[in-house]
């Protein structure tokens, strides 16, 4: 990339933590409260990766279905992610996947801002929450650290606006850029057959500019864009660095994960995604045979 052409991005999130601590009630909360402004009723259907603005900055969240997906988009070496939400229930403190989740950020080198949620528990006990992460070497800054720590609560709403202060804070210190002007690459989140639709592929656009019409190759398949919908439903024309996106028209549905691509011409989309899809096969049959 031409250093010139760099821009300021949001960042894009994903909440990790151990099972039940509360990561879907608090991107809810998030969407929902960010929500009420702008948008006719409420969105219910479930979405794959959103955005939502604070102060007139952006954040891209992406819901990544626990952290398996996180690992798998880290082995296909698509490091999506520039923040990690560590989502610590306060009743229940640091458990086995809270702490699988702090080594998947520090091995992907992904900075953590830990949110201790159900703090509107009677049981809940915040102090106990950060006693326990220093033991793993996660020293949050009220006890004197550098990580930032947040206590709040998916339900009933409580400090959700100091979590996402402390989010464009953390992505004014990490000076996240990325090149609008040139031809789009990302990542594809989530992707589904939908009966009206077609496939209906989720992707995080990470560099470059993704516009309808143009050809592009996603995992092992291909096809025109003829469609950008946006998490609202609006159709855009242009889905630049950091900006969550449906893309319609593809021929099949990728696997999250995947890479997605702006290539030249069919013929080449064509080639590109028949070789990939006989990889798939061959290392099907592979398996197969032992
Ligand atoms: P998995 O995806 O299954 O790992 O769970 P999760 O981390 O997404 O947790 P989820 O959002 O499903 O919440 C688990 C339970 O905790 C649900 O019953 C929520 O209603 C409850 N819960 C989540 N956040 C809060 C909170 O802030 N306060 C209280 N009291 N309950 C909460
Ligand atoms: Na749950
Ligand atoms: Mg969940």
């Amino acid at each position: 990339d031409d250093e010139g052409d760099m821009v300021s991005r949001p960042p894009v999130v994903t909440i990790m933590g151990h099972v039940d601590h509360g990561k879907t009630s608090l991107l809810d909360a998030i969407r929902k409260t960010s929500v009420v402004s702008g948008e006719a009723g409420g969105i219910t259907q479930h979405i794959g990766a959103y955005q939502v603005e604070q102060n007139g900055h952006k954040i891209t969240f992406i819901d990544t279905p626990g952290h398996a997906a996180f690992t798998a988009m880290r082995a296909r070496g698509a490091q999506a992610t520039d923040i990690a939400i560590l989502v610590v229930a306060a009743d229940d403190s640091v458990m086995p996947q809270t702490i699988e989740s702090i080594a998947h950020a520090k091995a992907a080198g992904v900075p953590i801002i830990v949110a201790i949620n159900k703090v509107d528990k009677h049981e809940a006990d915040p102090q106990k929450v950060r006693n326990q992460l220093l033991q793993h070497d996660v020293f949050v800054e009220t006890m004197g650290g550098e990580v930032l720590d947040v206590e709040v609560s998916a339900k009933t709403g409580l400090n959700l606006d100091k979590l996402l202060e402390a989010i464009l804070l953390q992505a004014e210190i990490l000076d996240l850029k990325a090149n609008p002007h040139r031809s789009a690459e990302g990542t594809v989140v989530e992707a589904q057959l939908d009966r009206g639709r077609g496939s209906v592929a989720t992707v995080l656009v990470q560099k470059g500019t993704l516009t309808p019409g143009q050809i592009i190759v996603a995992g092992d398949q291909w096809g025109r864009v003829r469609a950008l919908v946006t998490d609202k439903g609006e159709h855009v024309k242009s889905a630049g660095p950091a900006t969550p996106v449906e893309v319609l028209g593809l021929s099949g549905t990728p696997q999250a994960g995947d890479k997605f691509a702006v290539v030249e011409n069919e013929s080449r989309a064509r080639e590109i995604s028949e070789y990939r899809q006989r990889l798939t096969r061959d290392k099907a049959v592979a398996r197969a045979s032992g």
